[in-house]
């Protein structure tokens, strides 16, 4: 087990990183002061494979416990979801102490994250992360949200949790889609943030993707403390943070575009190549860092391409992003293989011209 601790000036914690780690979850929350009520927020899905299962841990070890249960899907991160948990969570009469236990992918832990700092002004959050993406990534520095009327992530909250746990062993059920979509977000830390990093997944991603226990727990807390000392800089996401936008700015123009047909790691993939070969062009990225970077891109199974979207829209979904500055649509530019800058001087132009470049 590897345990990373993300510093903040108020409410640090940790991020516990292993296998078999939800057998231990009863101890963990006793450990951390926890002892009769609580609420196990999940899917069906992600609950019929670990939630019964932790559920009857809990009973065991003396909880009193309720799963509450949410459709399966992005369209559920919705305000009207959120609705029924704070309902549910009245019924049961959840207090403000009531810790809430959000079992799942990102979806889950942003809904519930919501939830848990929304309900009585914020009850105790536990993740326990069981997709890749979410691992690495959305349970790690306390953003929460839910979409609201069409718009991605409109309604949320900065809200950091008790405790992650990252059992890798979960991730052994997961989709190849769904590895391959939290693959994106691994091959953005290498890129901003660490060279080793970027040849070590470059070298081993056939490993990787079949899901080798001892190193799928190095990889993802590579990640999470590449996230953590990050977040711990700037958790309110005001300046250095934007840098784990690394193709973002293009990627969630293509998940707009597409309807969230596409998923956010294969959109972001499609970003981060958008924005090597607009970094290139600008004279900031080398030739063969740029085509570093796309061959790992292709090479874990991701798309490069924009395939049957239409670039003008894609481009017009860039312009009204929140990711800007003086007006100006944000970009992080790697320089090399380990460092990007944050740029809000790409020409509009430039952008038209790679996407049309990159659409098939
Ligand atoms: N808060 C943040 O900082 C942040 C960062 C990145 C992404 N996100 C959000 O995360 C979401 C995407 O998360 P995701 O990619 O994890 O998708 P997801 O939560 O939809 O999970 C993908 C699918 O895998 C299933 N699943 C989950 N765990 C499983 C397991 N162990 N075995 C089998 N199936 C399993 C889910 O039920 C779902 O069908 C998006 O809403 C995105 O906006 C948030
Ligand atoms: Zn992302």
């Amino acid at each position: 087990m590897r345990q990373i601790k993300v510093n903040l000036p108020q409410n640090s914690y940790e991020i516990q990183i292993g296998q078999g780690l939800f057998e231990q979850v009863p101890e963990i929350l006793i450990g951390l002061g926890f002892k009769s009520r609580l609420a196990i927020i999940t899917n069906p899905l992600v609950g019929s494979l670990y939630g019964d299962r932790l559920n009857a841990n809990l009973v065991k070890a003396g909880f009193q416990t309720a799963i509450l249960e949410v459709p399966d899907g992005e369209a559920y991160k919705s305000l009207e979801q959120a609705g029924h948990l704070y309902l549910q969570l009245s019924k049961i009469q959840a207090e403000r102490t009531t810790p809430i236990l959000a079992l799942g992918g990102g979806v889950m832990g942003d809904l519930a994250g919501f939830v848990a700092a929304t309900f009585m002004r914020g009850a105790p959050l536990i993740h326990l992360p069981t997709t890749l993406l979410a691992q690495v990534d959305s349970s790690i520095g306390g953003k929460t949200a839910v979409n609201h009327a069409g718009l991605k992530n409109q309604i949320g909250v900065f809200y950091q949790p008790r405790l992650v746990l990252a059992d890798v062993d979960t991730l052994r059920t997961l989709p190849e889609i769904d590895v391959t979509n939290g693959l994106a977000e691994v091959i953005k830390y290498g890129v901003i943030q660490d060279k080793v990093f970027f040849t070590r997944i470059e070298r081993s991603l056939a490993e990787i993707k079949l899901l080798s226990s001892g190193l799928v727990e190095e990889i993802v807390s590579r990640c999470c403390s590449i996230k953590a000392q990050i977040v711990s800089q700037d958790e309110k996401d005001l300046g250095l943070r934007n840098i784990l936008n690394y193709g973002h700015t293009v990627g969630h123009a293509v998940e707009t575009v597409s309807n969230f047909k596409w998923k956010h790691g294969q959109a972001v993939a499609v970003g981060m190549t958008a924005a090597a070969i607009i970094s290139n062009r600008m004279g900031i990225l080398s030739g063969s860092d740029m085509e570093a970077i796309i061959s790992l891109i292709k090479n874990a199974g991701l798309p490069v391409k924009l395939k049957d979207l239409d670039p003008a829209k894609v481009l017009q979904a860039i312009q009204h992003d929140k990711k800007k500055i003086g007006g100006q649509s944000l970009f992080i530019l790697p320089v090399s293989l380990g460092e990007v800058v944050i740029n809000n001087k790409v020409s509009l132009a430039l952008v038209e011209q790679v996407l049309s470049e990159i659409n098939e």
